[in-house]
């Protein structure tokens, strides 16, 4: 029985990794794909998620813009110096006329079952959604969220890029009592891919991985030139969420409180993970399960596995 899965996504090069392993593992059921605004303004990221849909011969699975920008304040323009367009054909297929945030709200409060959701881009429009219906945080079964630190930082000193672009939008979704599983930076970094993974996956010859080889080169570049991970290549930290959804032995979980602060002049949009025992002073109960490790080789062996498995053909 596969898992019924929305993936909101700000696609971008590691979230079409994400895209294509929700839509090709046999244990997940991709019934919908959400976008928002992050690595590239909305408009650019529902482009990049069509493109990758199509290229990699997926179809079925229904596209809906979302937010434009963060709850409170101007939009972070990310575009100077980091990629926009994904270097793939210009799809044929279009997104649905819905918003996002009314498919979320109206999808969940009508789901007879609990559905999974992959956050692996800023929580806008997962925020926005729990304010119109706050009923259907009972609707998600599980929450996988790619972002935040434990002790690792990348959009600046203190912060992790998706809670960065909409701090707001984090704290409302890690109050809201879902059953998050969060894998941050700590975890992810953990698991990069190398330009020697894409050329074996490129031999496959699938749809996906040929469809993978036209952008991940790019972003292996962009992270060995600018900002390099242990063991080289890129991390593609929105598939490791996923992957993780089907194969918890990718990371190793603990429990914590994770709280967003909102204020600090040096440290707005920082995930403050508290690991300690709920018995020191000020400590909370613990609202995440946290991936603080990942097996990087099972990681690269899922990948391999799924992209060596796509029959040509669609899915
Ligand atoms: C996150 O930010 C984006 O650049 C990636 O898609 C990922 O979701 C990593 O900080
Ligand atoms: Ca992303």
């Amino acid at each position: 029985m596969s898992e019924d899965l929305i993936i909101d996504c700000d696609t971008g090069s590691d979230d079409a990794i994400a895209l294509l392993v929700g839509a090709l593992h046999p244990g997940l059921n991709l019934i919908a794909i959400t976008t928002v605004a992050g690595n590239c303004p909305v408009d650019v990221t529902t482009l990049n998620t069509l493109k990758v849909l199509e290229s990699a011969e997926i179809s079925g699975v229904p596209v809906y813009r979302g937010a434009e920008g963060p709850l409170v304040g101007p939009a972070i323009d990310r575009s100077p110096g980091w990629p926009q367009d994904l270097d793939l054909p210009e799809p044929s297929i279009t997104a649905e006329p819905q918003h996002a945030v009314d498919f979320l709200v109206e999808t969940l409060t009508s789901a007879e079952t609990p559905i999974t959701i992959a956050a692996v881009g800023p929580l806008t429009n997962l925020a926005l959604a729990f304010r119109m219906r706050p009923g259907i945080v009972s609707k998600i079964g599980r929450l996988a969220i790619m972002g935040g630190g434990i002790s690792v930082a990348n959009i600046s000193a203190s912060a992790e890029a998706n809670i960065f672009w909409d701090p707001e939008a984090a704290d409302v979704v890690f109050r809201a009592g879902v059953p998050i599983e969060l894998f941050p930076l700590d975890a992810t970094h953990m698991a990069p891919v190398t330009s020697d993974d894409v050329a074996r996956w490129a031999e496959a010859g699938t749809p996906a991985a040929l469809t993978a080889a036209a952008f991940l080169p790019e972003r292996i570049h962009m992270y060995e030139s600018r900002m390099p991970v242990e063991g080289g290549g890129a991390p593609v930290h929105d598939a490791l969420a996923v992957g993780a959804l089907v194969d918890p032995d990718l990371v190793r979980f603990e429990r914590a409180n994770v709280e967003i602060e909102l204020h600090g002049t040096l440290t707005r949009g920082r995930t403050v993970v508290d690991q300690r025992p709920h018995l020191f002073l000020a400590s909370q109960p613990k609202n995440a399960r946290v991936a603080v490790w990942a097996d990087r080789q099972r990681f690269l062996d899922f990948l391999t596995e799924i992209f060596h498995a796509q029959e040509s053909g669609d899915h």
